[in-house]
């Protein structure tokens, strides 16, 4: 191997400060990126016409037997309030068209005005939840029950089991196969909402037959073509 200057002249290798390699050091904050951006709706216990959305980008998959996602909320949201106390919320994901209305519900609170009604949206029944709605338009809805609270910090943790699924028609090719990919989702980039891009593989295709990689990216090449 050959030896490196900065090597050379201390003698210690990897002793080099991070700027020197071309990396520069930040401080410990949140940088997972790119982030799902999810438009949460919930309802309060005993008056369900109460509804809200919020905005959140602190969500995540975290089990698949039983199907389990996370989202965190600050105590001091409106929505806080209403996940803790009917112990339903909904994960309703979110497309260029919900995109306007995501961010809305990230900078207005449900305590001051009709999230839903200001940004023209429809909620409508979830399945499998008692109280918390699912909103009109959106690509898939993922009910869900609270299974676990955890207090973190600035935020508190909500454990959701995933007791249905609900997705748009027109995401189901003729055999009933989703097509997530034509949803024209949108991620959450370090504080921008980005369209997400080209499809470049599938679970699998770096070990793919050639002619298995062929034919599953025939499709989104095709398309990719055609622009
Ligand atoms: C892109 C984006 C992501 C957000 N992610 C979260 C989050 O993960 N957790 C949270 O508590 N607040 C998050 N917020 C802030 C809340 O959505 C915001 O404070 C909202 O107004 C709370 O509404 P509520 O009081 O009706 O619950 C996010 C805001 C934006 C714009």
């Amino acid at each position: 191997m050959k030896e490196n200057r900065k090597e050379k002249q201390t003698g210690q290798p990897g002793k080099q400060p991070a700027e020197r390699r071309g990396y520069v050091s930040l401080p410990p904050a949140t940088m997972l990126n790119p982030a799902p951006v999810v438009l949460v709706s919930c309802a309060e216990k005993d008056r369900p016409e109460n509804r809200n959305l919020v905005t959140v980008a602190w969500a995540g998959t975290v089990n698949s037997e039983p199907p389990m996602v996370s989202v965190s909320l600050r105590k001091e949201r409106y929505s806080h309030d209403l996940v803790a106390g009917s112990g339903e919320f909904v994960v309703n994901l979110v497309d260029e068209r919900l995109s306007r209305a995501a961010d809305f519900c990230g900078v207005r609170s449900g305590r001051d005005l009709d999230k839903a009604r200001e940004m023209g949206l429809q909620y409508r029944p979830a399945e499998g939840m008692e109280t918390a709605p699912a909103l009109e338009g959106a690509p898939v809805s993922l009910s869900c029950r609270v299974r676990q609270v955890i207090p973190l910090g600035s935020h508190d943790l909500f454990l959701g089991e995933v007791c249905a699924v609900q997705v748009r028609p027109d995401l189901l090719d003729e055999r009933g196969s989703l097509h997530l990919e034509r949803a024209k989702l949108i991620a959450y980039n370090h504080g921008l909402y980005q369209r997400l891009g080209d499809v470049t593989g599938f679970f699998g295709w770096s070990v793919a037959r050639k002619d298995v990689y062929e034919r599953r990216m025939a499709p989104y090449e095709r398309k990719r073509t055609k622009k």
